[in-house]
């Protein structure tokens, strides 16, 4: 039976990702998503495209000569421009190269969630853990996006994205394994025993780095490389054209690089626990979508020796909405 305040409101778990931000409710049986790309793109300002907009239901905000139309129809629209879409984040934190970075957020925020019904309504949103080695953006990231959700309404505390793949996937090893999410703007990693997480650290490369490398090789546009990646990239066999060679390349060199990453942290961290029993892995993001990834990440876990003895390599139910649905999760046991 799901909690419910007396209005009939329930938690929220919410993902505040690169790429997409995922809102999570627990309905009867199971759990609802919506979903926006994180993302706007600036049109001429006109009374009449303003109009459709509104009668469409495209969330946008009306400037004095543009209109800036934000989540899932700006990739459309960039695309039939011939325009890079803007992005109000970049490698997992608010992006400091983006003015309106701030405001898009604030907006696609509102319309997903609209305001709490409840004076206490609880939310947990995704933070990314801090890159090793460097400087810390992760305060102001994770003091912003809470003031912003308080505004709304929303009781709001933040979860390590890691650790929300953990509390997603894991509940059968009783939340003890490696939690992996490969997004768009970075890699998560949580090492978790009995759901307190004891090794957690993020690597700044994901899915935006495989289409701006492959962009830049192939001279074509980034959007259109993440179309192409996300119609009709798989792992194996002969890749059909160039642009799908280049992308099987930096996918490759992600791969080593997050496994590298692993190898490193994991064999020097003081707190690896003596578990003395093999670990499962489960990995998540949209980055682990294409047919044969799986493989790939194991193959390149074995030729590195990792150096903690794993179970069984796993890809999460649902790749695109693990995150939102762990911080519900880490919401609801709250109640
Ligand atoms: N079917 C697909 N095939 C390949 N890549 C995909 C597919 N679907 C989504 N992606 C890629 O997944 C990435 C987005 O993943 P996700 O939504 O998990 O990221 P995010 O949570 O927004 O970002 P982050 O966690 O890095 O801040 C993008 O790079 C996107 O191109
Ligand atoms: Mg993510």
């Amino acid at each position: 039976m799901t909690y419910r305040y007396s209005d009939g409101s329930t938690p929220v778990g919410l993902d505040v990702g690169t790429s997409r931000i995922v809102a999570a409710w627990p309905d009867e049986t199971d759990y609802v998503y919506r979903s926006e790309l994180n993302s706007f793109v600036a049109l001429p300002g006109s009374k009449f495209t303003e109009s459709v907009l509104r009668k469409e239901n495209v969330p946008h905000t009306v400037r004095a000569n543009e209109i800036l139309v934000q989540g899932n129809e700006s990739e459309r629209f960039a695309d039939l421009l011939g325009a890079e879409s803007r992005r109000p984040m970049a490698r997992g934190f608010l992006n400091p190269d983006e003015p309106e970075s701030l405001t898009m957020i604030g907006e696609l925020l509102r319309s997903l969630l609209g305001t709490a019904s409840h004076a206490r309504q609880k939310l947990f949103f995704s933070i990314p853990a801090a890159p090793a080695g460097a400087a810390d953006t992760l305060t102001f990231h994770e003091a912003t996006l809470r003031q912003m959700l308080s505004e709304l309404g929303y009781d709001a505390k933040s979860v390590s994205e890691g650790l929300a793949v953990v509390y997603s996937e894991l509940e059968g090893s009783n939340y003890t394994g490696i939690g992996i999410s490969i997004g768009g703007g970075l890699c998560n990693v949580c090492m978790s025993y009995l759901a307190v997480p004891v090794i957690s650290f993020s690597v700044p490369k994901a899915g935006d780095y495989i289409d701006a490398s492959a962009a830049a090789v192939t001279n074509d546009m980034a959007t259109r490389v993440r179309l192409i990646k996300e119609s009709s990239f798989l792992f194996g066999g002969v890749q059909p054209e160039k642009t799908h060679q280049v992308i099987a390349v930096y996918y490759d060199d992600l791969i080593q690089s997050l496994v590298g990453a692993m190898k490193d942290v994991f064999t020097k961290s003081k707190s690896l626990p003596r578990l003395g029993r093999p670990i499962p892995l489960v990995i998540s993001g949209g980055s682990t979508m294409p047919l044969g990834f799986r493989e790939r990440f194991e193959r390149a876990m074995q030729v590195a020796e990792f150096p903690v003895p794993i179970s069984e390599i796993r890809l999460a139910g649902n790749p695109l909405t693990a995150t939102a649905k762990g911080a519900l999760i880490a919401a609801l046991s709250e109640m």
